[in-house]
């Protein structure tokens, strides 16, 4: 009832009749289970996005839109409402912020998407010679080949994936992703001309696949998007020693070398990379916020929390931009890492 009570005092929301709480009252005693409708459970993605205390981008909750999938009873089309979320969600580059909702799991059945993203590299582990691609997608790039998977017979760097979906009493199966739903930015910088001879390129939107949504005690498992931070792809994606790992690269091609910490090499070729990801993403039309911006947006969003009377929420290490961290106006705030209901959990 929590939740309705949550409904309830959402001023633009559709509130709650008397007869509503009633008929929920009523399923859960009988069925311990009852069903949303279709204004609750755009309600609820809502707020489990406000609620997520790992995301600099909350402000937006209202604008997030839905596509109900819950009457999803195939494979087939399952994979279909993965495409649909994929062509919505990327709008030619005008990235709108979707959630797909997919049947509830309920006992045993439990519909799933094995993937960590929609889009994501593989990662190809050769003998000997580390891994071509993103290596944190070596194990699920592995598993998709053992599931019939067949990667371009030319193996790149920036392969995409396909899907892997199972489903009560469906086992696992491969979807290749159609071309249309997957837009990609290839990297230029404003200034070197070489940077884009390295062949470097990022999706355009990050879809999270992994996670389910929490709902007045029911859970979906439930894709859903924003558009990038710059930094999650400049900063972390091509920039981690164990992920695509560019900077000594970068850094040779600067003429700055890997020669000693205190050249602060590594950090030249930081702000370098970030300037081109943002400027490429802009050049190409498709959204994308620097991480001065969205911790600005974020503090704004804590003011509106905070004027709306609902406690600000947030986990700081997750708030704070992966570079430059003491320039953002987050760094010297605390903050309470609670995780309010409705909400986007991590499956066990
Ligand atoms: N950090 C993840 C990535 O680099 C994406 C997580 C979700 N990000 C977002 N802006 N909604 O792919």
């Amino acid at each position: 009832m929590a939740f309705l009570d949550l409904l309830e005092i959402e001023e633009k929301g559709p509130g709650v009749s008397s007869g509503r709480r009633a008929e929920v009252e009523r399923d859960i005693r009988r069925h311990r289970f009852y069903e949303h409708s279709s204004e609750e459970l755009l309600w609820g993605s809502r707020f489990a996005w406000r609620h997520s205390v790992r995301c600099v981008g909350r402000i937006f909750w209202p604008q997030l839109e839905i596509q109900d999938a819950r009457r999803v009873d195939s494979l087939d089309a399952l994979a279909e409402a993965c495409f649909k979320h994929l062509r919505e969600a990327t709008n030619g580059g005008v990235i709108r912020p979707m959630v797909t909702v997919l049947p509830p799991n309920r006992g045993a059945q439990a519909w799933r998407i094995w993937n960590y993203q929609l889009v994501r590299y593989a990662g190809y582990t050769a003998e000997g010679s580390g891994v071509l691609g993103d290596p944190s997608e070596a194990a699920f790039t592995q598993r998709c080949v053992s599931a019939g998977w067949q990667p371009p017979i030319h193996k790149s760097r920036f392969d995409v994936l396909p899907l892997m979906l199972s489903g009560p009493g469906l086992p696992e199966r491969v979807f290749v992703l159609p071309q249309d739903c997957v837009l990609e930015v290839p990297l230029k910088h404003p200034d070197f001309e070489w940077f884009e001879e390295m062949g470097l390129r990022w999706y355009a939107v990050p879809v999270v696949s992994n996670m389910v949504l929490e709902i007045g005690g029911i859970q979906y498992p439930a894709p859903f998007n924003g558009w990038y931070m710059g930094t999650e792809i400049g900063a972390r994606n091509l920039a981690d020693t164990e992920r695509y790992n560019l900077l000594p690269q970068i850094a040779e091609k600067m003429g700055v070398g890997e020669r000693k910490e205190t050249s602060l090499w590594r950090d030249r070729a930081l702000v370098e990379l970030n300037r081109a990801v943002l400027h490429s993403y802009k050049q190409a039309g498709v959204r994308m916020v620097d991480h001065h911006t969205a911790a600005q947006l974020h503090v704004r969003f804590e003011e509106e929390e905070q004027a709306e009377g609902r406690p600000v929420t947030g986990i700081w290490s997750w708030l704070v931009p992966p570079m430059s961290g003491a320039l953002s106006p987050l760094w010297s705030r605390t903050y309470d890492e609670t995780e309010y209901s409705p909400n986007f959990l991590y499956r066990e």
